[in-house]
């Protein structure tokens, strides 16, 4: 097993020749990238959760350290311009240490200001950040034949990453499975989710996203963001989509259980094997959008063996069908962001590849290839929403209202994994961390 060091040496002399190619395509000299700013409440002194550039995260696992600056001109030692402030108020970051400090040149600041006598000249940098990192002089402009390309590159994980990755899996498993003990137990959403953070062993502002973790019918919230502190006289199901962070990198994984109903089992156990097989497919070649198609194809088929809906699957997907039960994409990319960058994009220089028409929430539309990193997630929920337009239009006939009336009880089923395309078999990277856990 290579050791940390060595992979972190090895990601950050890529993230240089990465960085080489876009400067020169975008025809600038250096690279000068903000860690960003902390942001504060209206008229108040209070800061909301501060969230690092995904590109300072990425040439740096420092995901805490407003005001800090990374410059990089090739054939140079990267700078890396550190903020450690004088603080009595807060705890001021520590000293560098760590596996990057032999990598950079590093100059301590006391004062953001500062910075600007550590960077280079801002004429001929491509400046990576948010407006508000702005100094004198030091204006982020972000180009986009650098960031296209920054970006593109992004998809391809090093090794480095897939290791914190891996490690942010292990993470979100333990709270994984401490969430589902808790359920066992007939506790609220707000205690599963405490327990999931305790057992996971990270804070509420470190999360990736907000946990979602509906019990019973608040399953069929896609994005549920409520934690209800009183636990339900009944609870039937938990559907729970956490994640986790390590070193800025995220890992996003779902799981659903239930409380012994045979018939809300069944469609557990539905959507696991239509899950399974579809991460199996995440290869090299595999156009993603077609896999998206796939699932809805296999969910169909899922509707009509177990007599939700008794119609042929391919008239379920010709007719829409499908996406009341199924409204979300099949997936999107992972890494630095949850939702990582250029799920759309055609190629290095930019473009987009729109989705196929009728799908308008897949934010992958890309090919698979080697070292990309993608969620897997199918799910088939009872939305009322959703159903009630079923219900008035021309295949109400073929639904049985009487099961929907049933498992609309238990809100719904969503699996989700993340997978690496690796140039062989798939690597399921949340599979393999639930089995090294058992
Ligand atoms: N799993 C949460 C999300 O994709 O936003």
């Amino acid at each position: 097993m290579t050791d940390h060091a060595t992979l972190y040496a090895a990601h950050l002399r890529e993230l240089m020749r990465r960085a080489d190619a876009a400067l020169e395509a975008g025809g600038f000299d250096r690279l000068l990238i903000a860690a960003g700013v902390e942001k504060f409440q209206f008229l108040d002194d209070r800061p909301y959760p501060f969230a690092t550039n995904p590109h300072f995260k990425h040439w740096l696992p420092l995901d805490h350290h407003p005001d800090c600056w990374i410059a990089y001109t090739p054939g140079q030692k990267p700078v890396l311009v550190y903020h450690q402030p004088e603080d009595f108020w807060h705890l001021p970051p520590a000293d560098p240490a760590g596996v990057w400090v032999e990598h950079f040149d590093i100059r301590i600041i006391r004062s953001p200001a500062e910075a600007t006598q550590h960077l280079p000249p801002a004429a001929g940098s491509a400046i990576l950040g948010e407006a508000d990192a702005a100094l004198p002089g030091v204006v982020p402009n972000n180009p986009e034949a650098v960031l296209n390309r920054l970006h593109w590159l992004r998809s391809y994980k090093t090794a480095w990453e897939l290791d914190r990755l891996r490690a942010a899996q292990a993470r979100a498993v333990r709270g994984h499975r401490a969430a589902e003990a808790a359920f066992r137990a007939g506790l609220s959403e707000g205690a599963i989710h405490r327990a999931y953070l305790a057992a996971a062993g990270q804070r509420d502002a470190g999360l990736p996203y907000g946990n979602i973790i509906g019990l019973n019918e608040h399953g069929a919230t896609l994005h549920y963001q409520v934690q209800d502190e009183t636990a339900p006289a009944e609870s039937r199901s938990l559907l729970i989509d956490a994640g986790a962070s390590v070193d800025g990198y995220a890992a996003d994984i779902t799981r659903t259980y239930g409380n012994g109903d045979a018939r809300f089992e069944a469609l557990i156990a539905a959507v696991d094997a239509v899950q399974r097989r579809l991460a199996e497919r995440v290869r090299a070649g595999q156009d993603y959008p077609a896999l998206h198609i796939d699932a809805h194809r296999a969910l169909a088929g899922v509707l009509n063996e177990l007599g939700i809906v008794r119609m042929a699957p391919e008239s379920m997907l010709e007719t829409g069908v499908t996406s009341v039960f199924f409204p979300h994409g099949l997936g999107h990319p992972l890494g630095l962001q949850v939702h990582d960058v250029a799920g759309f994009q055609a190629g290095p220089e930019g473009g987009r590849i729109e989705r196929p028409q009728g799908h308008p929430f897949l934010r992958l539309t890309r090919t698979l290839q080697p070292g990309m990193v993608v969620t897997i997630e199918p799910g088939l929920y009872f939305i009322d929403q959703l159903l009630a337009g079923l219900k008035a239009g021309p295949h109400a006939g073929a639904v049985d209202w009487n099961l929907i009336d049933h498992l609309r009880r238990y809100g719904g089923v969503r699996i989700e994994d993340d997978v690496h395309c690796t140039a062989g078999a798939p690597e399921n990277l949340s599979r393999d961390a639930f089995a090294a856990a058992a």
